[in-house]
C-alpha cells in the first residue's frame, strides 16, 4: 500500500507541475519533458568552450533549463531564455540554454526540462585542437521532405565522424510555413541533437505564406547564433572550429531592402572587421547566393555565355575575400554543383580562392537550366541528383568532397597550405 502512495504522490507532483507523468522516462526523478520539440544543438563561437541549445514548445514553459554533465559528473544547469514568434495566427515558443566554461575535447551529455519534466539525455563532443570533418548540405527546399530526410540520414550514417552539420540557405521553401520548419527538423534528427548545426540563411527564408517578402522573423528566432556585434544578430556571423575560422554571411541584401537598406553596407564594414580579426589558419565564407551569372539552356541571354559574368553581389564582396586571403566561398540557390577554378581579382588564378557551388539537397530541382560557365572546373553528373559535401581539415589542408546519395564520390578539391 505504502508503495502505491508513493506512485499516487510522485504523479500528484508531476500533474501540479505542469508534466504528464511517463513511467518510460529513463529518470524516475522527473516526468518526460513532453512540451519539448525539435531539441538541438546550435554553433557558437568556439566550439571548444560552449554550446548553445534550443528547442521549441506549442506553449509557455515555467522555468525553462539545459541540464550537461561530463559522463557519470556532476549536474550543472543553465537557465534557458525565451523568445516566441506567430505564424498564421500560431505562437510558437522557443528556447535557448547557453552552456559556457566547458572542458575542450570533452564528451558530455546534455537534456532539456523545465519544472519537474526532463528530456532523455543526450550526446554533445565538445572541441579540441586537431583534425576533424564537417558536412554541408546544399538548398533542401521541398515540396515533400521525404528525399531530404534520407539524404541527411545517409550522409550522417556515412559520417558518424563529423563534427558539425551547415545547411547552405533555402532550408525551407517558405519561411512562414510551420509545417515545412517541422518536416525540416524532423529530418535531420537525431543528428541534429547529436552535433551543432551551423545555419545560412537563404531567400525562401524571407517568404510569408501569401509569398510576399516578410521580415524573415522564424528563422531568426529559430537559430540562435554567435553575436556579431551589429543590431543584426542571427543574419551573418562567424566561428571558429579547430583552426578553420567560418565567416556566414546574409546574401539577401535585395530581399531585406525594405526593412534594412543599409544592410549590405553595414555587413561589408563587419565582415572586413571579422576577417581582419581572426588568427585562423583557414577562413571559410559561407552565403547562400552564388558569385556568378549563368545562362540559360533554352532560353534567351541578355549576355555572352562564353563570358565569366559576377553578379552585383560578388562585385562588392570578391575584393575583400581577394584582400584577406579566404580560402574557400561556399555558395548555394542555383542548385547545381559547380566548383570554380581559384579565382582572384575576378580572373583565374591558381593562388586565388577556391569556389564552390554546393548543388541540391531538396526536391526542388532544375534539370538542365543551366549552361556551362567558362569558370567551372567540375560539376556534377547531369541531369543532377541530390549531393552533399565533406570538408576534411587536417593540419595542411582543407578537402572538400562531393557526394551522391548512393554515397559515390564525385568530385574532390583540396587547397594546401603549409604557413601556420
Ligand atoms: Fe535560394
Amino acid at each position: 500500500m505504502k508503495k502505491y502512495l508513493k506512485y499516487l504522490i510522485v504523479m500528484a507532483v508531476f500533474l501540479a507541475a505542469g508534466c504528464a507523468f511517463n513511467a518510460a522516462t529513463a529518470d524516475k526523478n522527473f516526468a518526460a519533458a513532453d512540451e519539448v520539440t525539435h531539441l538541438r544543438q546550435v554553433i557558437t563561437a568556439d566550439s571548444s568552450t560552449s554550446r548553445t541549445i534550443m528547442w521549441q514548445a506549442d506553449e509557455a514553459l515555467k522555468e525553462p533549463l539545459a541540464e550537461y554533465r561530463t559522463d557519470g559528473g556532476e549536474i550543472k544547469t543553465a537557465a534557458a531564455e525565451a523568445a516566441d514568434f506567430t505564424v498564421d495566427g500560431r505562437k510558437i515558443y522557443v528556447y535557448t540554454a547557453k552552456l559556457t566554461g566547458l572542458e575542450a575535447g570533452t564528451s558530455y551529455q546534455y537534456r532539456a526540462g523545465y519544472e519537474a519534466c526532463r528530456t532523455d539525455w543526450q550526446t554533445m563532443q565538445t572541441a579540441s585542437s586537431g583534425d576533424f570533418k564537417a558536412l554541408i548540405f546544399p538548398d533542401s527546399q521541398s515540396s515533400d521532405y521525404s528525399g531530404w530526410h534520407k539524404l541527411a540520414d545517409t550522409a550522417y550514417a556515412n559520417n558518424k565522424d563529423a563534427a558539425f552539420f551547415i545547411n547552405m540557405g533555402d532550408l525551407v521553401d517558405n519561411g512562414y510555413d510551420l509545417s515545412q520548419w517541422n518536416a525540416w527538423f524532423s529530418s535531420v534528427e537525431p543528428m541534429i541533437a547529436n552535433i551543432p548545426f551551423a545555419p545560412v540563411m537563404g531567400n525562401h527564408e524571407t517568404y510569408t505564406l501569401d509569398w510576399q517578402v516578410g521580415y524573415p522573423t522564424p528563422y531568426l528566432t529559430l537559430f540562435n547564433l554567435p553575436a556579431n556585434g551589429s543590431e543584426n544578430t542571427n543574419q551573418y556571423y562567424s566561428f571558429d572550429y579547430n583552426g578553420v575560422h567560418f565567416t556566414v554571411l546574409n546574401s539577401q541584401t535585395d530581399e531585406m531592402a525594405e526593412f534594412n537598406p543599409n544592410l549590405m553596407a553595414q555587413q561589408l564594414e563587419w565582415l572586413r572587421n571579422d576577417l581582419a580579426a581572426t588568427g585562423a589558419k583557414w577562413k571559410v565564407v559561407l552565403m547562400h547566393k552564388d558569385i556568378l551569372r549563368y545562362a540559360f539552356t533554352d532560353r534567351p541571354n541578355s549576355f555572352d555565355p562564353a563570358t565569366v559574368q559576377f553578379t552585383p553581389w560578388a562585385q562588392q564582396l570578391m575584393p575583400v575575400f581577394d584582400e584577406f586571403n579566404v580560402d574557400a566561398v561556399l555558395t548555394a540557390h542555383l542548385h547545381t554543383y559547380r566548383r570554380r577554378v581559384p579565382l582572384k581579382n575576378f580572373a583565374a588564378d591558381s593562388s586565388g580562392t577556391t569556389y564552390i557551388l554546393t548543388g541540391v539537397a531538396g526536391s526542388v530541382r532544375y534539370a538542365n537550366l543551366w549552361q556551362r560557365n567558362p569558370a567551372d572546373a567540375a560539376l556534377a553528373p547531369q541531369p543532377e541528383d541530390a549531393n552533399y559535401l565533406t570538408l576534411e581539415k587536417t593540419d595542411n589542408a582543407l578537402t572538400f568532397k562531393a557526394w551522391l546519395p548512393d554515397g559515390t564520390e564525385f568530385d574532390s578539391v583540396t587547397i594546401t597550405k603549409e604557413r601556420s
